[in-house]
């Protein structure tokens, strides 16, 4: 049996479509950052005495569509390995499932080392974050830690993601607001696909995250955090004007997501700079620097109690137990 850690990460350019929705190619290039609160341990066990894969997460028996998805995934690695047994998952979130904070991220990172390793391969980070991808896109960056680019790529060779090794804006914080726990009603799989074939502003977001991409790593090179929140606040809001101008049209934002927005701003103009990011849900994620953390923290403490407010750090990448 082997047990991997990942921890989930936050994008500050997102990727929002595939244009290899096999392979799990993006057409764009994505930046994150791995996240120390949160994250998933999953082991893999080989066993010739089981009749089909078993899942079970969180304690309970996986649901039918995720039980597929791991299944999926699993075959992708008995091919790769030649293994050919049928496998016992086990795997613990620690983090909110299908709620936006990128569950998929941490999960299929994690299932991707346990589960290579278990079958015998001995991947490098390379090739780790190319078979997680193939899980869940997000899933490639949770292999390493800090900042972490997605090179969209153009084929299943060299669609990975690499670390950004810096020593600049090393004191940022993401203050992650749990406002919702609850799984969201559109996947990220199907929200993404929905805004690639139907909003008519699809084509201008893949031009504009070549440009977000090359400012905000320029941004980061030069320890800039004032450009690097702004940057990643607008692309947040980029990708969201993609669910609304979808048809059928929707939203992961609910009335609170609307208010912890509100929150940001109203602290920024009074000189508590914050920026914020949302994902595929309705929880908020403030950019801040440690200077910063305690007055946020009391605030949004105030505004939806303390066990809601979460301060995370730069986390690491995967680990072996
Ligand atoms: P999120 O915002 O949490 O990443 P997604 O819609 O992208 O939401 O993915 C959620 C899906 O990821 C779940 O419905 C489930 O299929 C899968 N998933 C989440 N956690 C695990 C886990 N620990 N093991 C296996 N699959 C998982
Ligand atoms: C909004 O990686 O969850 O969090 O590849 O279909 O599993 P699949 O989607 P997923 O999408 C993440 C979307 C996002 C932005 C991001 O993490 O870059
Ligand atoms: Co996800």
């Amino acid at each position: 049996m082997v047990t991997a850690v990942a921890h989930t990460n936050i994008a500050l350019i997102k990727y929002w479509g595939k244009r290899d929705a096999n392979l799990i190619i993006p057409y764009t290039g994505s930046l994150s950052l791995t996240l120390d609160q949160f994250y998933t341990e999953t082991s893999v066990n080989f066993d010739q005495n089981l009749d089909r894969d078993e899942v079970s997460i969180d304690d309970q028996s996986a649901a039918n569509n995720s039980w597929q998805r791991v299944h999926d995934f699993l075959e992708i690695v008995r091919e790769k390995s030649g293994a050919h047994l049928n496998a016992k998952v086990v795997s613990r979130n620690h983090v909110p499932t299908a709620a936006g904070l990128a569950s998929s991220a941490s999960a299929f990172a994690a299932l991707a080392a346990a589960a290579s390793k278990a079958a015998g391969m001995n991947l490098n980070n390379q090739e780790l974050s190319r078979l997680a991808r193939r899980g869940s896109g997000s899933a490639c960056r949770s292999i390493f830690g800090g900042f972490v680019e997605w090179q969209r790529g153009t084929d299943d060779a060299d669609s990975y993601a690499v670390p950004i090794d810096t020593p600049h804006l090393s004191d940022i914080r993401v203050v992650a607001l749990t406002i919702e726990k609850h799984q969201k009603p559109i996947s990220s799989r199907r929200g993404m696909a929905l805004s690639v074939t139907t909003s008519p502003y699809y084509p201008t977001w893949v031009k504009v995250v070549e440009s977000d991409l090359q400012s905000i790593k320029s941004a980061i090179n030069q320890d800039d955090f004032t450009r690097f929140g702004t940057i990643s606040e607008l692309n947040a809001m980029r990708m969201h004007a993609l669910t609304l101008s979808s048809d059928p049209d929707f939203l992961y934002f609910n009335g609170s997501t609307l208010d912890a927005m509100n929150e940001v701003k109203r602290l920024r103009h009074s000189g508590i700079e914050c920026y914020y990011t949302i994902d595929a849900g309705p929880n908020v994620k403030v950019i801040c620097q440690t200077k910063n953390v305690k007055e946020i923290t009391t605030t949004f403490s105030k505004l939806f109690g303390p066990d809601k407010v979460i301060v995370a750090q730069p986390g690491p990448g995967i680990k072996y137990l």
